[in-house]
C-alpha cells in the first residue's frame, strides 16, 4: 500500500462525510448563513484529516466490518470539527496571532474576532451534537456514551485545553523538560490518542487491543506535534501553509528550543519506533496505522 495514496483517498471519504453532516449555510432561512458560512470555510480550508483518518484506522485495525464504516464517519467527522475549532482559537490574536492557516487568511481575519470564537464554539458543539445524534450513527448506547466521554475528556481542561493553556503560559519562560513533555502531551497528544481510541472502541476492541492503540497513539501524538516543531523551525511558509518560525518569534517551548535539530529529529524517530512497537498484538489489518506514523516522520506539512 502506497502511503499517500491512502490517505488522499481517506482524505476523500471523510470530505465527503462532513460534507453530509454539516449544516449548509442556507439552514434556518439564512439566519446563521454567515455563521455557518465561517465554520465550513475553515473546515473545508484544506486539512490534512490525519485524526479522522486514525479513527478509520484504529476501527479497520481492529477488524471493522464494512457497515462500520458509517459508526466510524460521524466520530471522524467530530473529531475533526473539534480539531478545527482548536485551530481557529489557537490562530486568534490573543494566543498565537496567526494571519494563515490552511494556506489562507484565519478565520479572525475574515470574520472579525467575534466571528472567529463563535466559529470556533459552533464547531466544537457541533462535534457533540454529532457524536450524540442516533440518526448519525449506529452505535449501541454504551459504546456511544464511553467515546462521547473518552472525547470530551482529552478537548477539554484536563486535556487540549489545559495543554494550550500550558503553552500561552510558558512562552518566553526557563521551564524543565517535563514542562514540555506535558505541553505536548495535552494540547496535541490527547486528542489524537482519543480520535484513535474512539475508532478501536467503535470497531469493539477488547482491554489489550485498547491499551496497545493508547501506547500507540501517545507516540504518534508525540511524534506529530515534535515534526511540527521542527517544520515550524526548517521550513517554509509557502510550504506549511502557515508561518514558519513563529515558535521561535514568540519564544515557544519546543523540542528544538530544548535539543536542537539533530536530537530533536531522533527523538521523532524513537517515537514512531515505540509506536509501531505497540501494534504488535494486531495483524496486518494495523498496516494502514503503521504506515501512518512513519509518514508522520516525513510529512512536509
Ligand atoms: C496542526 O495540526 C496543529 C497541531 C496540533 C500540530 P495539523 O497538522 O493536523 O493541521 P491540519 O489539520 O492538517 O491543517
Ligand atoms: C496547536 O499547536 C495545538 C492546538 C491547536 C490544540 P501549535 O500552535 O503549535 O500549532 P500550529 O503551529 O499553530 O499549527
Ligand atoms: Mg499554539
Ligand atoms: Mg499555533
Amino acid at each position: 500500500m502506497e502511503i499517500k495514496t491512502y490517505l488522499n483517498e481517506q482524505r476523500l471519504v471523510v470530505e465527503g462525510a462532513l460534507e453530509k453532516y454539516m449544516p449548509a449555510a442556507e439552514v434556518e432561512n439564512g439566519l446563521f448563513s454567515v455563521h455557518i458560512e465561517a465554520m465550513r470555510y475553515s473546515l473545508f480550508a484544506g486539512g490534512k484529516r490525519i485524526r479522522p483518518i486514525l479513527c478509520l484506522a484504529a476501527g479497520e485495525a481492529v477488524g471493522a466490518r464494512p457497515s462500520l464504516e458509517t459508526d466510524l464517519l460521524p466520530i471522524a467527522c467530530a473529531l475533526e470539527c473539534i480539531h478545527t475549532y482548536s485551530l481557529i482559537h489557537d490562530d486568534l490574536p490573543a494566543m498565537d496571532n496567526d494571519d494563515l492557516r490552511r494556506g489562507k487568511p484565519t478565520s479572525h481575519k475574515l470574520y472579525g474576532e467575534a466571528g472567529a470564537i463563535l466559529a470556533g464554539d459552533g464547531l466544537l458543539t457541533w462535534a457533540f451534537d454529532l457524536l450524540s445524534n442516533s440518526e448519525k450513527s449506529k452505535l449501541l448506547p454504551e459504546k456511544r456514551l464511553a467515546i462521547i466521554h473518552l472525547i470530551a475528556r482529552a478537548a477539554g481542561s484536563l486535556g487540549m485545553v489545559g495543554g494550550q493553556l500550558l503553552d500561552i503560559c510558558h512562552e518566553n519562560k526557563e521551564f524543565p523538560f517535563e514542562t514540555l513533555r506535558a505541553i505536548h502531551r495535552n494540547k496535541t497528544g490527547a486528542l489524537i490518542t482519543a480520535s484513535i481510541l474512539a475508532g478501536g472502541i467503535a470497531a469493539g476492541a477488547d482491554q489489550a487491543q485498547r491499551e496497545a492503540l493508547r501506547r500507540y497513539g501517545e507516540q504518534v501524538g508525540l511524534a506529530f506535534q515534535i515534526v511540527d516543531d521542527l517544520l515550524n523551525a526548517t521550513s517554509t511558509t509557502a510550504q506549511l501553509g502557515k508561518a514558519a518560525g513563529s515558535d521561535a518569534c514568540r519564544g515557544k517551548a519546543t523540542y528544538p528550543g530544548f535539543f536542537g535539530i539533530e536530537a530533536t529529529r531522533q527523538k521523532a524517530g524513537a517515537a514512531v519506533a515505540e509506536a509501531e512497537s505497540a501494534l504488535n498484538i494486531f495483524d496486518a489489518k494495523a498496516d494502514p496505522l503503521r504506515a501512518i506514523a512513519r509518514y508522520i516522520l516525513t510529512r512536509s506539512h
